[in-house]
């Protein structure tokens, strides 16, 4: 391996006093951390992600440019339309990515210098991720147990998430709010704030190789700079989570409903109470992959038995969902990470909600009907709810009978093999949809699709709402 020619804690050119990436407060150990500090070495993961169709927009802009869309993968972020005004779980993050794209004029130096070694190493971002885990994991061997032991289709999030985040370094109010999240959401991988340093100075090191036609002293002046601030907001929000909420809960299966072939829906009681909005959902590790988290949404508003609902589809060679829908049973014990996303109803005004759900994505559209009905209003709530056949409408009888319940609710099944018709082509035919907020949960092509129709039938961008395009790869098809 070449010489790493990342700087050290002596020669660095941070300006906080407490040297290289040394964050500035430490949190308090509280009591039982230590103990969870430490199980927490044997896991990992965390939680995910929606994006603005604004997002989608401009990744897509960007892709047809030809230009190399460096975003915070789907971990990451989206900016909500608008805020749930509720107390209860943070909301999801923002996105830092492409939702306030920065201007040239109004970028700040160190932003100019940052995305300049961007540029430089966007083509070769494969070599920078492979060398700095390879940096990282040399040099602290010691961390190399937080991480999963097949490190390949996710392996790139981590650093992705950092270049764009330090890409946006001046959209303070969005990153803030995506990073706090973020450093949440790192307790339970057992990340700890002298970490932090170890990752700041492979970051630098994997940079200054890969960009080191550009690289100067200023540049990494302001890498150091960027990473600090960044660090800082993930470690001071971890600090003040632990206060207040546990790294992750453990929750045991208590039924497991084989609904199709591939389709199971899993409820769990989790050991302590989980707060979480309708429309979020959690990161959920198996025991069968340590350390490796995927994201699933929960099926239901928050019940007053504290029990959760998933529905799992199990993907074609996919670890974690083949071990929830074929491997588990009830008694199994899994672990949650803390809820997130956006997709949340906003309770301060009366809108309707247009909802489309293909596969498993009717699980938080059917989530967020409960809330609506909980909540004693009255407002239209549309379900489509679309599949490839009749077979795959395995929750249809459910929906049903919401619609029995509620008057202010109809649900239309849209079955791709009998009408020739694909789910977003489907509400183009109903309407109209101006007094409507939107809702999209399902695989990456219907809500791709499902946006643009919205967008057609003039719903305005900034109403319409979608967890993260590229992890839906199981969500449905
Ligand atoms: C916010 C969110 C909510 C979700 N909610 C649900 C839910 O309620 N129910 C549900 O069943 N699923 C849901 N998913 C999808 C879920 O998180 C997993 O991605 C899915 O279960 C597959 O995981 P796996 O470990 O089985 O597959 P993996 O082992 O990750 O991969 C399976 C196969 O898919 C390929 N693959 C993996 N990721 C991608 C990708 N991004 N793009 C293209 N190919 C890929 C792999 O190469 C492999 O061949 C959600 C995802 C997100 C982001
Ligand atoms: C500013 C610093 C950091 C940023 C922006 C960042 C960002 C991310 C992101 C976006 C992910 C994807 C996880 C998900 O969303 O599910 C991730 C995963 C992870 N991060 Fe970080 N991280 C940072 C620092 C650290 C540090 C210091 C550690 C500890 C060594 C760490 C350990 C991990 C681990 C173990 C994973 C899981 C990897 C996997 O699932 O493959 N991160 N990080």
């Amino acid at each position: 391996m070449d010489a790493p020619t990342t700087t050290s804690a002596d020669n660095g050119t941070s300006g906080g006093g407490a040297g290289w990436f040394t964050p500035h407060t430490q949190p308090e150990t509280t009591p039982g951390s230590e103990r969870e500090a430490s199980e927490g070495n044997r896991l990992a993961g965390m939680r995910p992600v929606g994006r603005t169709t604004a997002d989608t927009e401009t990744d897509q802009q960007r892709e047809n440019a030809g230009q190399p869309v460096v975003t915070a993968p789907a971990t990451d972020p989206y900016v909500p339309a608008q805020r749930s005004t509720s107390s209860a779980p943070p909301p999801a993050p923002a996105a830092p990515q492409t939702a306030v794209p920065a201007r040239a004029e109004q970028a700040s130096p160190d932003a100019v210098l940052i995305r300049r070694t961007m540029a430089e190493v966007a083509p070769v971002a494969d070599k920078v991720t492979s060398y700095f885990y390879a940096l990282l994991f040399v040099r602290h061997p010691d961390l190399r147990s937080l991480f999963p032991a097949a490190m390949d289709t996710q392996r790139d999030r981590l650093l992705k998430a950092l270049l764009t985040a330090a890409e946006h370094v001046d959209n303070t109010p969005v990153l803030v709010d995506y990073l706090q999240n973020l450093g949440r959401g790192h307790r339970k991988y057992g990340t700890r704030p002298e970490h932090y340093a170890a990752v700041g100075e492979c970051l630098i090191g994997a940079l200054s190789k890969y960009a080191s036609g550009v690289w100067h002293p200023e540049m990494e002046a302001a890498w150091v700079r960027t990473y600090t601030t960044i660090s800082q907001v993930m470690i001071d929000a971890a600090a003040a989570d632990e206060l207040r909420a546990p790294a992750w809960w453990y929750a045991e299966i208590v039924a497991h409903d084989l609904r199709t072939r591939d389709v199971a829906v899993l409820t769990v009681r989790p050991n302590q109470p989980y707060p979480f909005l309708a429309g979020q959902y959690a990161s959920v590790e198996t025991p069968w992959w340590p350390r490796i988290w995927r994201h699933y949404s929960f099926a239901s508003a928050p019940r007053h038995d504290g029990l959760l609902t998933f529905h799992v589809k199990a993907v074609p060679a996919g670890w974690v969902s083949n071990a929830l829908v074929h491997r588990s049973r009830p008694g199994d014990i899994l672990r949650l990470g803390p809820p997130a996303g956006s997709m949340t109803v906003d309770h301060t005004t009366d809108s309707g909600l247009l909802c489309l759900g293909g596969g498993t994505g009717i699980a938080p559209i059917r989530a967020l009907v409960e809330d609506v009905a909980e909540h004693g209003e009255r407002r239209p709530v549309e379900v489509f709810y679309g599949a490839r056949t009749d077979h795959d409408l395995y929750d249809i009888d459910t929906m049903l009978r919401l619609q029995q319940t509620h008057p202010w609710l109809s649900v239309r099944a849209i079955i791709d093999q009998h009408a020739h018709l694909q789910l977003p082509d489907a509400i183009r035919q109903y309407g109209p949809w101006s007094g409507y907020d939107a809702y999209l949960s399902g695989p990456p092509g219907m809500i791709r699709n499902g946006v643009d129709a919205l967008r057609n039938v003039g719903i305005p961008s900034e109403r319409i709402r979608h967890d993260s395009v590229e992890e839906l790869v199981g969500a449905g098809d």
